[in-house]
């Protein structure tokens, strides 16, 4: 691992520990990355204690290979498929579930996966390299109507319009195949006076061509009906975001599975032994510490989210459609 692939794990403290409640336990880490996460939740588990971690990126996979303990096994697959691929291997329920979801710094560091407007590199984007629709490719086919929807309501962008309209008219000239082609494409239509002065004009384009590509919020969503599904009472399920529009999604999952009865209208005459019961208690909100954030800038927007399940059987929770999420304040990290 070189320097540039070092991986400081956000929270690497305090999420295993809102996750871990029985050394003895099965564990999923659903973002293995660099196996910051993974290490530390090893170093809590006794020798019957299991991890079976995910990730859908290749690299992360063999990267996960320099963990050699009989107790971890990782797993090619995308965390929305946790269910399926842990039924496969005869694992029904499981003590915990952890998600870091995003980026991690290699991918974004690695000029050839496309992620950065910082270095020239081929638009590809996607987490998982073996399959699926790269950015250029999406960005060639797409309607302009989609490519306006996804830049405003996955990166918040003012502009969505003219960038998109500025996409249509450079891919009948010639294709967008390159970063530093979609980054020059944005500097050049978003006016010089609305540029932010912090952030590099291409961000918000870049965040939501991502979330796209990987298809990201429809990911969470799903994963956290499947860990919600797979959870045994008192199994405690951990979710970092960093940014506003994943965060709502695990806040609300949260909302909806501890408080089930907010959703029923107060004026019904329905008796309170027949409202639903919560099927988590309460969730915790944490957030890195001041030292952290400064150690680490990348941690000053996570936000984790843990709670624990209750005994109430597993039902299937109304899922907002994240495809339809509005507004995000957030940063490509
Ligand atoms: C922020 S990094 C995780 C870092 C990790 N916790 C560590 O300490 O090294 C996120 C990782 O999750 C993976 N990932 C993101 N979305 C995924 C998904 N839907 N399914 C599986 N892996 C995913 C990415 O490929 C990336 O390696």
């Amino acid at each position: 691992m070189t320097e540039a692939f070092v991986h400081l794990s956000v929270l690497g403290v305090e999420a295993p520990r809102a996750l871990v409640t029985d050394a003895d336990g099965l564990y999923v880490d659903g973002t293995f990355g660099r196996g910051g996460h993974s290490r530390r939740i090893l170093s809590m588990l006794s020798e019957k204690g299991r991890l079976i971690a995910f990730d859908r990126d290749p690299e992360a996979v063999k990267a996960a290979a320099d963990i050699r303990d009989p107790r971890f096994q990782i797993i090619h697959a995308p965390f929305s498929h946790m269910r399926e691929a842990l039924g496969e291997i005869g694992v029904t329920a499981v003590n915990g579930v952890f998600l870091d979801i995003g980026v991690s710094s290699p991918q974004i560091d690695d000029a050839s996966r496309g992620f950065s407007f910082r270095f020239d590199g081929p638009l590809d984007m996607r987490m998982d390299t073996t399959r699926g629709e790269t950015a250029a490719e999406w960005l060639a086919r797409a309607p302009e109507g989609d490519i306006v929807r996804v830049l405003a309501d996955y990166g918040e962008e003012r502009f969505a319009g003219k960038i998109a309209r500025a996409i249509v008219a450079e891919r009948e000239k010639s294709p967008i195949e390159t970063t530093k082609a979609l980054a020059s494409l944005v500097e050049r239509v978003v006016p010089r006076n609305r540029r932010d002065a912090v952030q590099h004009p291409a961000t918000r384009t870049f965040q939501a061509v991502r979330i796209q590509v990987n298809g990201e919020l429809d990911e969470l969503s799903s994963a956290l009906e499947a860990a919600g599904s797979l959870l045994l009472p008192g199994g405690r399920l951990a979710v970092i975001a960093f940014h506003s529009l994943e965060d709502r999604i695990v806040k609300r999952f949260f909302e909806r599975t501890a408080h089930p009865e907010r959703a029923i209208d107060p004026r019904l005459p329905i008796p309170v032994e027949q409202l639903p019961k919560p099927l988590f208690e309460a969730p915790e909100r944490i957030l890195p510490s001041k030292a952290e954030c400064e150690a680490n800038p990348r941690a000053r927007s996570a936000v984790l989210r843990a709670a624990a399940r209750t005994a109430e059987p597993w039902r299937a929770t109304d899922a907002a459609p994240a495809s339809g999420a509005k507004s995000a304040s957030s940063r490509q990290r």
